[in-house]
């Protein structure tokens, strides 16, 4: 079974009447499997971040279906779809978003804090999740000591800290140099080869996207492209 599966996945924004409905997605069909490293790509608008949060339970779609696991998202209520996003999905965004009033350690181990843990349990979580990224020594630090790269490293660190069973990311580089922007996807390949984690990567950049081991393009909100399903000819 498949990690991840999307069955005729599609999402129409309606706007303010009919004529000008946006069909952001349509008829995606992907099977993701544990331990894959998946980058989407695609021109502005073609559906990507759109995409990503369906997958992700965050926005739910106008048809077809989204199997995480093997649940049906679209079966489950909202406090069900709730507890998977915090339990079984790490998202990172391009803009790190790590709360600026708390430490960097208090920034990853808050997933777990609202999900009910003691905080020494969630303590210990968020060091190993801050030694797994190479950002242990700045724990106590706020956000906004610490460097794009750092903030994005802490960022991955937190999304890491429930093993999801999945993590996805929009664009994470997208605010980084690239120098720093290496470092972050050399760490989202370690974490595939080392921890079997399965990550759906969503990027502009074609050196980010060659990093990972499968690439699927998106065009008007299809998939134009995946190089998992490129048939090898048979000479
Ligand atoms: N909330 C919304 N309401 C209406 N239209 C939307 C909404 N969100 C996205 N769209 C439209 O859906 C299409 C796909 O948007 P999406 O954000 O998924 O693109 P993207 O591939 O992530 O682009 P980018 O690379 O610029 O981030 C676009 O035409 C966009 O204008
Ligand atoms: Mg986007």
């Amino acid at each position: 079974m498949p990690i991840l599966r999307t069955e005729r996945l599609e999402k129409t924004f309606d706007t303010s009447g009919a004529d000008t409905s946006v069909v952001a997605v349509r008829d995606v069909n992907l099977d993701v499997e544990a331990g894959e490293f998946l980058a989407i790509t695609g021109a502005s608008g073609s559906g990507k971040s759109t995409l990503l949060h369906m997958l992700g339970g965050i926005t739910r779609p106008s048809g077809g279906r989204v199997l995480l696991e093997g649940v049906d998202l679209a079966s489950l209520g909202d406090d069900d779809l709730a507890a998977i996003r915090r339990r079984r999905i790490g998202f990172v965004f391009q803009r790190y978003n790590l709360l600026p009033e708390l430490t960097l350690l208090e920034n990853v181990a808050l997933p777990l804090v609202l999900d009910g843990r003691n905080a020494a349990a969630a303590d210990a979580a968020a060091r190993e999740s801050l030694a797994a990224v190479g950002m242990d020594h700045r724990a106590s630090h706020r956000p906004d000591e610490l460097s794009g790269g750092e903030q994005q490293r802490g960022a991955i660190a937190r999304a890491l800290v429930t093993s999801p069973a999945i993590v996805l990311a929009d664009e994470p580089t997208g605010a980084l140099d690239s120098a720093n922007s290496a470092r972050v996807v050399e760490l989202l390949q370690r974490l595939v080869a080392e921890r079997r984690q399965t990550v759906i990567m969503v990027t502009h950049d074609a050196t980010v996207a060659a990093a990972a081991g499968r690439v699927v393009k998106m065009r008007d909100g299809r998939v134009a492209y995946d190089s998992a399903s490129v048939e090898v000819p048979v000479s």
